[in-house]
């Protein structure tokens, strides 16, 4: 889509961007997308990605639409703020879109377009085959603390819908690319305190002083159909301790490729270390707990080193898994992992 022709949708998103960048006292070029942005990150995006509202007008069209409405608008559709209780699935004020970036669309703003190609999959973190369906109330249950949906539901199938139509790699995004840009682990543990200040430099400005984000008030709320300007990074209404996003090692690479918002990954503003001790200060703090992890990861040898909840493998503590380093870690996981059976096949 090319920025003349932008949808009131997107038109209303490079509004919601200026304001934010402008609190941030970030500089944002009059009427225009941020100048970061501009470069290749959001402006790629604006330039290239599938838009629903070229859809005809028909059943499978509106689908995609309502699809990408509920990543976009989580919480006022099948969120807190949804008006009939029955239709409340996720429990806090989070979009999806606060994680997966342009509704699904930004290269390394963990990116939805994939998924469809990718499911069924063995997931780790189940120990078992899981649907593309069950992944999504995955992250209904973990990253937005709620319930999971029917997969009968008009909003599973609308949903699966929209990932169906997203199916291809972000454009500008090289093939296999990883959701956000890995990073070389550490060698020293974590430090929260300097993750302290880097929040207070980096990050307050738009997430608060306390973590708890932009709320809006009611009207604007119903008007833009989200809770927040800017989502919660912890307390209640935020992600919960099961999510993908309270392991420090996610956290960080998320963080670093595209925060502060704006940033085109391909230029990141943070510096790694800092990206790793502010991903520990912010996972330090108080969110709502996930009951059902300690069953998380069946087979031990697939936990990754950042999920530092018990049951745990091998001689280090949960402190080490927290905070690292993590390198000596996964050197123990290589030397002692039992080998596969002789004559065992495949390596998955
Ligand atoms: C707090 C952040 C957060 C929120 C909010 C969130 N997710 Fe996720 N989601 C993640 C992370 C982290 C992953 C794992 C990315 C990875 O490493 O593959 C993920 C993975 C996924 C995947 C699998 C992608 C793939 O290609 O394997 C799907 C599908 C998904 N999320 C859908 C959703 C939907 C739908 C919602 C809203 C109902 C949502 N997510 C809300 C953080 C979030
Ligand atoms: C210019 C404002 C701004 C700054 C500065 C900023 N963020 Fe964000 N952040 C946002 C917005 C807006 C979103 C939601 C993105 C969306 O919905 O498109 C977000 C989303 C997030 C998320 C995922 C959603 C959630 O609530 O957990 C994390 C984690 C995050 N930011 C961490 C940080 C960290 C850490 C810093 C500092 C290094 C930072 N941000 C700096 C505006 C900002």
């Amino acid at each position: 889509m090319a920025i003349g022709s932008l949808t009131p949708e997107n038109r209303h998103r490079r509004r919601r961007v200026c304001a934010l960048l402008a609190s941030a006292a970030l500089a944002c070029a009059a009427g225009g997308p941020p100048a970061r942005a501009q470069s290749a990150g959001a402006g790629a995006v604006a330039a290239a990605a599938p838009d629903p509202d070229a859809l005809p007008d028909d059943a499978f069209g509106r689908a995609v639409r309502y699809g990408r409405d509920l990543i976009v608008h989580t919480s006022a559709l099948i969120g807190p703020d949804a008006p009939d209780p029955a239709q409340r699935y996720a429990g806090n004020g989070l979009e999806c879109e606060n994680c997966h970036l342009a509704a699904g669309t930004k290269p390394f703003g963990q990116p939805l377009a994939r998924a469809w190609a990718a499911f069924p999959t063995f997931i780790a973190r189940d120990g078992a085959v899981r649907t593309l369906a069950d992944r999504i109330n995955g992250c209904l249950e973990r990253s937005m603390n709620g319930r999971p949906l029917a997969e009968t539901s008009a909003e599973m199938a609308a949903m699966l819908a929209y990932l169906r139509f997203l199916n291809q790699r972000p454009p500008g995004e090289p093939a296999n690319a990883p959701p956000t840009p890995p990073l070389a682990l550490p060698e020293r543990p974590l430090d929260p305190a300097h993750g302290a200040q880097v929040f207070a430099q980096q990050c307050a400005a738009c997430h608060g002083q306390d973590g708890l984000g932009q709320r809006l008030d009611a009207r604007t709320a119903a008007v833009q159909r989200r809770r927040y300007a800017v989502p919660p990074l912890w307390g209640p209404d935020s992600f919960n301790d099961g999510a993908g996003m309270a392991r420090p090692i996610t956290a960080a690479r998320f963080i670093r490729a595209n925060m502060p918002f704006g940033t085109d990954p391909a230029h990141p503003a943070l510096g790694v270390v800092d990206a790793f001790d502010v991903a520990a200060f912010v996972e330090a703090q108080p969110r709502p707990h996930f009951p059902r992890r300690v069953q998380d990861y069946p087979d031990l040898w697939l936990k990754p080193v950042d999920a530092a909840f018990p049951p745990l493998l091998g001689p280090f503590s949960a402190q080490q898994h927290r905070l690292g380093p993590w390198p000596q870690i996964q050197q123990w996981l290589e030397t002692n992992r039992p080998k596969p059976a002789a004559g065992a096949t495949g390596s998955e």
